[in-house]
């Protein structure tokens, strides 16, 4: 190898720098690998080359003597005192790229986890892109993720409805156990956007389909259907969710509290009518089923002409209180999927928000101006249970 293990650390971090500000920023326009002033273009169309190096960087450091790397410079640098020592009801290990801790993968952490322990375990995760494809079974509750920022610890992989045997399939992490929480860390599927009219190109950054789930300061980034949000209790705090198509989909009932959701959708030109996203698609099936998305205290900007929410199944039910929106929010918000035997049934509400794309003169019959004693129970944790389970987490 003509290259050296210094040069392949620059590189290293390069490549984190660049996917984390391409990822987190997605409106601005600078790049390493492409100066197109579409944010679209300067984020997932480098994906292949980057994805690339990362290949080819990860085949490399998987030759290297471990016996070699542990006395290398390159962990020098490495924390002390990392993993924390373990406590009467956590457990912890580690995650390192460069192997200078107990594992090199997630899964790996993941697989040595017992089954059905009552101990909190908490996967350390330094910095770096974990190019893998991650599943916590249901028989490994109470993991905890904590990663070192959204913007340089990703967990990314590229699947599709298409390479996966359907949409549900495709997330790059899928969680099946309950009590999982995740700190200051990406989930990322970077599978080309599909486009316009393309079937099969639906690509999920991560599926939670476990109960009581909380995320704390972590992104997720993708195109069509970024996070499914598919089943149980769930909170998000201070999370950056992108996506274009239905990125927040499922029927889970989830609190999001101070996050920003940047659309991706193409942007439209002023005059035109065409709408090319959506933010939601909940999947309420019945008005037994206490399941809903309510969003607090957060934004919603990027490009596109967007709906807040599309009816994915017919009593879909989703709150925006508090939030504000940028003019991509098409006047009428909401959308039936053309079914108005729907309108009777969907609970859209809107509650106090701001920006250009909150008013509500021009919206769909059937959402919900909602006041201050409809609006209370969706505006904290009490929605989610949040005294049964969040305290111990939070
Ligand atoms: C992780 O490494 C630490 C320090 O070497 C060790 O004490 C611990 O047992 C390891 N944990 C696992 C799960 O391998
Ligand atoms: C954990 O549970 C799974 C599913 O029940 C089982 O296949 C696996 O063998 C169990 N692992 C251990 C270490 O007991
Ligand atoms: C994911 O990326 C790999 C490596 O670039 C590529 O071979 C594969 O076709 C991609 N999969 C999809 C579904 O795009
Ligand atoms: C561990 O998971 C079980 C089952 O999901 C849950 O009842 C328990 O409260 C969790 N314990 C901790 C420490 O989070
Ligand atoms: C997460 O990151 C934020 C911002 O970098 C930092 O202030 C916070 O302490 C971190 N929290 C955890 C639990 O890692
Ligand atoms: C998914 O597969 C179908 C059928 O083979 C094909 O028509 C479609 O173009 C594929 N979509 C993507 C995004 O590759
Ligand atoms: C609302 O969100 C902003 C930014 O995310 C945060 O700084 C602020 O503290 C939040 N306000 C409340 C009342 O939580
Ligand atoms: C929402 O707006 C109403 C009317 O302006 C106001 O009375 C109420 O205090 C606001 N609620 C919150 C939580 O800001
Ligand atoms: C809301 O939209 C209506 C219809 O487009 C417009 O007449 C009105 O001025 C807008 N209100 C505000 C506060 O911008
Ligand atoms: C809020 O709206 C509900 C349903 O329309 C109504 O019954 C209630 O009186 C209203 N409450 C307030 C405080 O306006
Ligand atoms: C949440 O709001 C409800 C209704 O306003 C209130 O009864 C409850 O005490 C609040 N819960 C928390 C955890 O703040």
């Amino acid at each position: 190898m003509i290259f050296t293990r210094k040069l392949l650390t620059i590189i290293s971090a390069i490549l984190v720098a660049s996917i984390a500000a391409n990822l987190a920023t997605p409106k601005y326009t600078s790049s390493l690998f492409s100066s197109d002033p579409n944010p679209r273009n300067s984020f997932l169309l480098e994906f292949p080359i980057v994805m690339d190096l990362i290949h080819w960087f990860r085949l490399y450091q998987h030759q290297r003597d471990p016996a070699e790397v542990q006395k290398s410079s390159i962990c020098d640098y490495f924390p002390p005192n990392i993993p924390p020592p373990e406590t009467d009801t956590i457990t912890t290990s580690c995650v390192d790229l460069n192997g200078c801790c107990n594992f090199t993968t997630v899964q790996a952490a993941i697989d040595a986890v017992g089954n059905s322990s009552q101990k909190r375990t908490i996967i350390w995760i330094n910095s770096g892109i974990y190019y893998e494809k991650v599943v916590i079974p249901r028989t490994k509750p109470n993991i905890t993720f904590q990663g070192q920022g959204y913007v340089s610890t990703a967990i990314v992989w590229n699947d599709t409805a298409n390479s996966s045997h359907g949409t549900f399939y495709s997330g790059s992490v899928q969680v099946f156990s309950n009590n999982f929480v995740a700190r200051n860390i990406s989930f990322m599927n970077v599978a080309p956007i599909p486009g316009p009219g393309a079937n099969g190109g639906q690509a999920v950054a991560i599926r939670i389909a476990g109960d009581q789930a909380a995320f704390f300061g972590c992104g997720f980034f993708g195109a069509q259907d970024t996070l499914h949000d598919d089943r149980g209790r769930h909170y998000f705090k201070d999370c950056y969710i992108q996506g274009s198509i239905d990125f927040i989909f499922g029927h889970a009932r989830s609190l999001y509290e101070n996050c920003q959701l940047i659309s991706m959708a193409n942007p439209v030109a002023p005059g035109q009518k065409l709408i090319n996203g959506a933010v939601t698609a909940h999947g309420r099936l019945s008005k037994d089923e206490n399941t809903g998305f309510s969003f607090v205290n957060s934004s919603i900007g990027g490009t596109g002409r967007i709906w807040l929410g599309r009816a994915w199944r017919p009593f879909s039910r989703v709150v925006f209180a508090l939030t504000s929106m940028t003019d991509i929010i098409a006047p009428e918000g909401w959308n039936d999927l053309n079914d108005p035997e729907r309108d009777s049934n969907i609970f859209y509400g809107e509650y106090n928000c701001t920006g250009a794309g909150s008013n509500m003169t021009l919206r769909v019959p059937y959402v919900q101006r909602l006041n201050d004693t409809q609006a209370a129970p969706f505006l904290n944790t009490s929605f989610i249970d949040g005294d049964q389970w969040l305290l111990q987490v939070s």
